[in-house]
Parts: C-alpha cells; structure tokens; sequence
C-alpha cells in the first residue's frame, strides 16, 4: 500500500482518497506508529499528510529522521512537507509570511509540476516556511509567501510541496498526485474495481470455507454491496435477512425484495415489522430516544430471524457492510463528541454468536459504488442517496404515527421524483424532506382556508456527509415540488427550504 501519515489535521483521508482516486491502493496510520512497524507494510510510498501550520508550533508532533533511512519513495504535504525538510538537513523558518487560502504558484520545471500552467491556483494554510531546500533537492516552484513552495529529488524518490494538492482548489493538484505516484514513486496504478472483487471474493472464501453466511440488508448501497459480494464468493451459503420497520421510503422495501433478488439471485429473508415499531415509538419525540428504541427493535427482531436461519442451516458469519471512514474514525478515539448516535441498522451487540465478515472495510464509498455497478447490482440502488437507518422516524419531527409516516412519504416520493425527472440526483449528496408534525400554519387553498403542517427540504451537498452545505437546486425545480406537494398532500400547505451549512446545523434535523 502507499501508507499516508496523518498528522492530525483533516487531509489525511482526503489525501487517502485521492491516491485511490489514481487506483493505487492507500492506507492512513497514525504518525505516531514506529517506522519498522510502517516499513514492515511494505509501503510502495509514504505520503507525509498537513497537520499543525507549523513544525515550531507547541505539540506539534514529530517526524521520525530514521524513515529516511529506508529507501521507501516519501512525498511530503504541507506539515509533512516542513517535517521532511527538518528531517533533511533543510532549514524551516519563521519568515512571518503567512498565506492561508488561494494564492498563486510559479512553477519552474521539475517532474511533480512538468508542463503545468504558469501562475497555478493553489491552496495554502502555512505559517512558517522552508527557506532551504534538503542537499539533493531541486526547487520547483515558489509562491509569494514561500520561496521554497515545492521540490524534489528524483534519484531518492523523494518530493514535497508546501500546498494542499488534495483539496478541489488546488488546480491540476490530482496531477501532481498521479506524477508522484506513477512517475517519481514508479507505481503502477492496479487499484481498479474488478481486482478489488477478485481479491475479496478470495478472501472470503478462504474465510468462509463451507460455512453459512447470514447477511442484514438495510436498502442502502454499503450492506448491497457487501452482500452481492459475499454472494459471489460463497454462493448459497448466503442468506439476506431484510427487516421492514415501517419507517422506509415509498417503494423501498419492493427495491430490495425485487430489483436486487433479480440482479443477485440472493435467498432473501423479510421480517414484517412495522407494527412492533410503530407500537415502541408510540408517543416518543426526543430524537435520542427514537433512536435508542429503533436500535433495540432492531437488533431483537434481526436476532430472531437469524435464529430461525440459523436453525435451518447452521451459521457462522455475519456480514457488515462497516467502511473504511468508520475503521478510521473508530480507531482515532481522540474523544470526539457524540453528537448523534447513529445506529446503523445491520448493527448488531457484542454478544452476537457469530465472526464477522466485512469485506467493505477498506473502501471509501465511492470505490463501494463502483463495485456495486461492476458487481451488476442496478443503478438506482448503486447511487441510492445515504438514508439514516432509524428512516423516516427521526424525519418525522414529533412523535410518529402511521398517517404522520403516510404523508411524509408521499412528500418525498414527489421531490425524488421531481429530482430524478431534473437529472439532479447525483448533483446531490442527499434530499431529506422533513416533516414538522406539531407545527401548524395558516393557508389559503381553492376559497378556503388551510391549518396544515410544513414540510422542509434539506438538499445537501457533501463529500463524505461529515460536513456539507445546502444544495442550490434551481428555483424551477422547488417551485414544482413545492406546486406539486401542496396540491397532492393534502395535510401540507406550506413547502421550505433549508438554508442550513453543517456546520452548525446537521444534516438530518434529528
Ligand atoms: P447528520 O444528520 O449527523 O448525518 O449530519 C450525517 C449522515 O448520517 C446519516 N445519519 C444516520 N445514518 N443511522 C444511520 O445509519 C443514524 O442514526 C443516522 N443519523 C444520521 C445522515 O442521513 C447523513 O447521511
């Protein structure tokens, strides 16, 4: 793998990201990992990740002079960048130029920024500087704020530069990325979605042996994806349990009961249990208790239906569509506050009787997507938007009911539809449509007069839904969801828009 060093900022998975955006294959550790213990992953390259602005800054943390010592091609970023100059012989300096933001590059040669425009956008957040290049290296570029913006040493296999080149506002920075990769590194780029299922579906059958595999299905993209995979490995070994709780979107259950059972030929199991949930989150408001109780439900109605599998053929592994984010972020443990708690319904408790398969957890969402499409799965259900796995309950604002359910789904249904019919589906990260249950407003309709309720529409776009921003759909687009809503729902007589980042807000309301 090519190992990316994370230095505590938030590139480090960005910068994952796109190296596998050049199919090559990446992995994050924590800088604080020994070097025998990186060298010992066989790295085909270190990428040195941002972090503090500066190396000089208190706890800014170190890097270890002794990776140098392996002849492993290293590309420093940033802090990284700083770190490995240090580290060199280099000289790093408080020049006072500080340049956070945009500012322009001068290139001058080089393999990293070869035939590149003059004067190239870049994103910048330093404080200090290299002032000296480290003996060997060549000077490639300079900004106003940074004499030495970027170099590198062909023969060692070793570049770096001072700006962010994984971030969207660094120009032609994917490029530069690749260069290190394929032309300073001398990677070739094999990380392409059937080799990834040929590998997987290997693992797994190695895991799995003659053994049976039950697998929870939520709907969504991730557990589809790991159990069309699990599928192609081990066959009939494999049996789906899909639990329908009464809070899915209109025509979902059908999606995963008929569409995929098409594409895959998997042996689905339905649980029918919308009553039972209905019946627990009778009455219930607080967001956290509707979660706490969907959880609960949950996990007791999969356990049963997997007991009854597990008495018709003997089961062993259990199936989790986890992803590679969730790995990362579980493992950095730095005290992150819970400001929600999402339960991923496929959860299961600790004391489930079987061993686990995750054959997801190593991808990013986007390389999940991409094998759902080569594993045949169909579209719609590859680029399903993200659905919370307590659904529509925490979108129902107040206590849940049946009719309440009925008429938000019938709001969603129209702006999927009016989204779809727009060609705007993948413009957009998600489309909650929100119902605000208690609140009431006056309107006006035909010659009467209305006291109905509000839907919101929460159109976000996101990366990886850690932080987004409101989508700025056409205006002719909401006016005919809104038209449409008003004059189909009758319990609705007002349509709004949430205008909302994350941060501060979050992207569902609950
Ligand atoms: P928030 O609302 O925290 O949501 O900005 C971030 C992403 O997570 C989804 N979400 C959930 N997913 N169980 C889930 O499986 C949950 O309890 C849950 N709550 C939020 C949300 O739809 C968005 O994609």
């Amino acid at each position: 793998p090519v190992l990316v060093v994370d230095f505590g900022a938030q590139y480090a998975q960005l910068i994952a990201r796109r190296v596998r955006e050049a199919r090559v294959y990446s992995e994050i550790v924590p800088h604080s990992m020994p070097v025998a213990e990186m060298m010992a992953k066989d790295p085909a390259a270190i990428i040195l990740s941002g972090g503090p602005s500066s190396v000089y800054e208190p706890g800014a943390p170190a890097l270890d002079a002794g990776l140098f010592d392996n002849e492993v091609p290293v590309f420093g970023i940033c802090y990284g960048f700083q770190a490995m100059a240090q580290a060199l012989g280099g000289t790093v300096a408080h020049t006072g130029g500080r340049e956070y933001g945009r500012t322009l590059l001068a290139a001058q040669g080089g393999t990293l920024l070869r035939d590149l425009p003059a004067d190239l956008p870049v994103w910048m957040s330093h404080g200090d500087s290299v002032t000296i290049a480290p003996v060997g290296f060549a000077v490639t570029a300079s900004t106003p704020g940074a004499s030495v913006a970027a170099f590198e040493d062909p023969v060692s296999r070793r570049a770096g530069v001072q700006f962010h080149p994984e971030v969207a506002h660094t120009e032609h920075g994917q490029e530069m990325l690749r260069r290190f990769l394929y032309d300073i590194a001398g990677i070739e780029p094999t990380w392409t979605p059937s080799n990834i299922i040929d590998e997987q579906t290997a693992a797994i059958r190695a895991q799995v042996g003659d053994k049976q595999v039950i697998c929870g299905l939520s709907g969504g993209v991730d557990s589809a994806v790991a159990a069309a995979l699990v599928h192609k490995a081990v066959g009939d070994q494999l049996t789906c349990v899909f639990v329908d709780h009464g809070l899915l979107r209109s025509g979902e259950a059908e999606q995963v009961e008929k569409d995929y059972v098409a594409a895959t030929g998997i042996r689905l199991k339905v649980v029918e249990a919308a009553d039972r949930f209905l019946d627990a989150l009778d009455g219930v408001q607080d967001p956290e208790q509707k979660r706490k109780i969907i959880g609960r439900e949950f996990i007791r109605v999969f356990e049963a239906a997997a007991r009854e599998v597990d008495a018709e053929r003997h089961v062993e592994f259990l199936v989790q569509g986890t992803l590679y984010p969730d790995v990362v972020e579980s493992g950095g443990g730095t005290g992150t506050a819970n400001i929600k708690s999402h339960h991923n319904v496929g959860g299961l408790p600790d004391d489930l009787q079987f061993s686990l398969i995750e054959p997801l957890r190593t991808l990013f969402k986007d390389e999940v997507r991409a094998l759902g499409t080569e594993l045949g799965l169909p579209e719609e259900m590859v680029h399903r938007h993200p659905f919370p796995g307590p659904g529509l309950a925490i979108r129902v604002i107040g206590a849940v009911d049946r009719h309440r359910l009925d008429v938000l789904r019938a709001a969603d249904l129209i702006a999927r539809e009016e989204l779809s019919a727009a060609g705007l589906d993948r413009d957009v990260w998600q489309f909650p449509v929100v119902l605000l249950a208690d609140v009431r407003s006056v309107g006006v309709q035909g010659d009467g007069r209305t006291y109905g309720h509000p839907v919101v529409l929460r159109p976000v776009s996101s990366e990886d839904a850690m932080t987004a921003d409101w989508s700025r759909l056409p205006f002719d687009l909401l006016a005919k969801i809104s038209t449409r809503i008003t004059n189909e729902v009758p319990e609705i007589n007002r349509v709004v828009l949430d205008v909302t980042s994350k941060p501060p807000g979050t992207i569902e309301w609950e």
